[in-house]
């Protein structure tokens, strides 16, 4: 990708307040990797030194923001804040009517409670882990319809996020129209290394699915950086502000769950918003239920504020041509050392081939779980598993997904990392790639039940 007329270019903000780094031993390290069953999602926080297990929830909200918290009407109805995140989201996503929930998996449990009948099946570009599992608690049966490049890390398609129209096409044949009620179309995809879906494309998905009279939800968390990718990348949005592609993008779909603990810079919050008033009047009862108030939905006044003032900074294209920028920087630097990663390298993230990384380990040796573990022992530095973990097991047959992607993911938070970091991390992971073959693999010790990445346990194989 190339970033638009900038010879270099540095953060566009200074830092106000610091929390201060912890450097660790190696022998502290294998300690505290072994007492979290060289699980990174059991690691505690204060044994991390740079922590890139996600970047959700985990930006530096702005002075703006924190401005904004205070001003928290925490009444428990018809909080002002409200009514500000529903107009912001009006401006910026364009939607109708606004649902707020406690985080992303809040609104994807109402739309799937609502939407889908047992025996449904839903398509979508790439699944992701809590979407597909509250789509299976429903009753409904995930249908992967991204174009095959998707699962193919090397490949260096623009858009790898792309519905493959033919296969959704095959799918409303083979099981009906009335079978799916909606194609859930992320943008990013998360699973495929944060790839995005092209405005052509999804303008397609919409021009199909209204000809079957099906709906399409649209995963927001990340449309913005998927808005920026579109913009450099689609010769015809160049000169489109982000927000304008943006809200072109939720236009050819009818409803989204949101995440805003990704794009809008916060570090709690989601929502469901929807032009489809049976569905808005459906969620509306049942988020009293497991939420909270339709005019809160799980949040405090000030968690909504802090939202809404976010989507004013999210659409700045400085902001977002810096945080997509500094993934960039991280990646290229990878990819001239000859290290395998997922190609082009994706908004939020960049992600490690495992499979090509630790070529001697089986998929059931867990090479990118051992990645993770084996960064960390490396630097403090944690990164987390995308790969046969993640992908659970079959609800019908029991045993294990193979996903063709093994990777592990070293996810970069917003505006909390400086570019200095940044190279620590590349060269970390070079030393870790240097004496990659005394990877030795993993056993999975104890396995939960539902999303088992994040708490599952694992010993080393010796
Ligand atoms: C693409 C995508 N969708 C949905 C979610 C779920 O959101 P939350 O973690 O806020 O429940 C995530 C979280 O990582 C995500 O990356």
């Amino acid at each position: 990708m190339s970033l638009p007329n900038h010879r270099s270019w540095a953060e566009p903000f200074k830092i106000k307040v610091v929390e201060l780094l912890k450097q660790t031993t190696r022998e502290y390290r294998e300690k505290a990797a072994r007492e979290a069953g060289y699980n990174t999602f059991l690691l505690k926080s204060k044994d991390v030194y740079i922590d890139l297990l996600t970047d959700s929830g985990t930006a530096a909200m702005s002075d703006y923001q924190w401005a904004g918290m205070m001003l928290g009407d925490e009444a428990y109805a018809g909080s002002e804040n409200f009514y500000h995140l529903e107009s912001q989201m009006r401006k910026y996503y364009g939607y109708k009517y606004l649902v707020p929930t406690h985080q992303g998996r809040g609104a994807e449990h109402l739309i799937s409670r609502v939407m889908i009948k047992p025996g449904d099946f839903i398509p979508g570009n790439m699944y992701f882990t809590t979407t597909r599992l509250h789509q299976e608690l429903a009753g409904g049966s995930f249908v992967d319809v991204i174009i095959d490049e998707a699962h193919e890390p090397e490949s260096t398609h623009p858009f790898k996020g792309n519905v493959d129209l033919q296969k959704l096409e095959d799918l409303i044949r083979e099981v009906g129209a009335m079978k799916i009620p909606y194609i859930s179309v992320a943008a990013t995809v998360n699973m495929a290394g944060g790839q995005p879906i092209s405005m052509e494309n999804l303008k397609q998905v919409r021009e199909l699915s209204s000809k079957h009279g099906i709906k399409v939800v649209l995963d927001a968390a990340r449309a913005v950086e998927n808005a920026y990718f579109i913009k450099v990348r689609e010769k015809c949005f160049q000169d489109r502000s982000i927000a304008s592609i943006l809200k072109e993008m939720c236009s050819y779909t009818d409803t989204c769950s949101m995440s805003a603990k990704k794009d809008l810079l916060v570090n709690i919050g989601g929502f469901l918003a929807t032009n489809d008033e049976d569905v808005f009047e459906e969620v509306r009862n049942l988020v009293v239920v497991y939420e909270g108030l339709h005019t809160y939905g799980g949040l405090a006044g000030r968690d909504m504020e802090a939202m809404a003032r976010g989507m004013d900074e999210m659409v700045d294209l400085d902001h977002i041509h810096a945080r997509v920028g500094q993934v960039e920087y991280v990646g290229s630097r990878l990819l001239n050392e000859g290290i395998p990663i997922v190609v082009p390298i994706g908004g939020h993230a960049v992600f490690l081939n495992a499979k090509k990384f630790l070529p001697n380990l089986k998929q059931l040796e867990f090479p990118a779980q051992t990645l993770a573990a084996e960064l960390y022992l490396e630097s403090g530095i944690r990164g987390m598993e995308r790969g046969i973990v993640s992908a659970g097991r079959d609800p019908e047959t029991g045993d294990h997904k193979r996903p063709k992607l093994e990777l592990t993911r070293l996810t970069i938070p917003r505006r909390v990392y400086t570019q200095a970091h940044m190279d620590v991390v590349a060269e970390s992971v070079l030393a870790v790639h240097e004496r990659r073959e005394k990877a030795s693999g993993l056993r999975m010790t104890y396995e939960p039940k539902y999303l088992r990445f994040f708490q599952a346990r694992f010993e080393k194989l010796t």
